[in-house]
């Protein structure tokens, strides 16, 4: 990992990506779905003072979520780097499960959304059915981790004619470019 000269991580490849797109579209409000220390959330809204963010994550074990590590510090370490950079006015911090935070989004009110919750085939597709209602029709459907070993890619290429950066393995399809049984 790079840092900058505040001693605060770079942006990480992943975002830089994402980054490309939000500028491009001049997107304002996005969703992050699964968000852990917070690398990608933060850096996207240092770099663009228009940008809000949801982010969203439950931060503790559940049987839902395949990731088994130190979900109450890297909550803690999120929240104390947003206050950090004096973001807190421009993020929406929604501490439950992706599938129940989406209820609170009325349908085409985001920009994009950032899937990076749990990496399995089946959260995912779930994931997708939920919050893709929720991106307005000039929106971006966006991801992490488009990698063989996530079983994940015959469910992303479903999607449509999805854009891959080979790189970071963030992966992302315009709406409008959805094929129909996902519009
Ligand atoms: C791979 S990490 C996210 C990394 C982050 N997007 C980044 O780029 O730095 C996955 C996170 O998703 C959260 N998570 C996984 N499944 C979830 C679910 N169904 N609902 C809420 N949070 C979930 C986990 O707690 C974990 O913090």
């Amino acid at each position: 990992m790079s840092y900058h000269k505040d001693g605060f991580p770079n942006m990480p490849v992943h975002a830089q990506y994402i980054n490309k797109q939000i500028k491009k579209h001049k997107f304002t409000v996005g969703a992050e779905l699964g968000v852990r220390r917070g690398g990608f959330c933060i850096s996207l809204l240092r770099d663009n003072r228009k940008l809000c963010m949801y982010a969203v994550d439950l931060w503790a074990p559940h049987a839902d979520i395949d990731e088994h590590h130190f979900h109450e510090y890297h909550k803690e370490t999120f929240y104390a780097r947003a206050a950090y950079h004096g973001l807190q006015g421009r993020i929406g911090i929604m501490q439950e499960l992706t599938t129940e935070a989406v209820h609170k989004f009325g349908d085409e009110t985001l920009d994009f959304i950032f899937a990076d919750a749990t990496h399995t085939s089946e959260a995912l597709r779930k994931d997708l059915e939920a919050w893709i209602p929720k991106v307005k029709k000039t929106g971006m459907i966006s991801g992490h981790d488009y990698e063989e070993e996530w079983g994940m890619i015959p469910l992303i290429d479903s999607l449509g004619d999805v854009h891959v950066d080979e790189k970071s393995c963030s992966w992302h399809i315009m709406k409008k470019d959805l094929n129909e049984e996902w519009k």
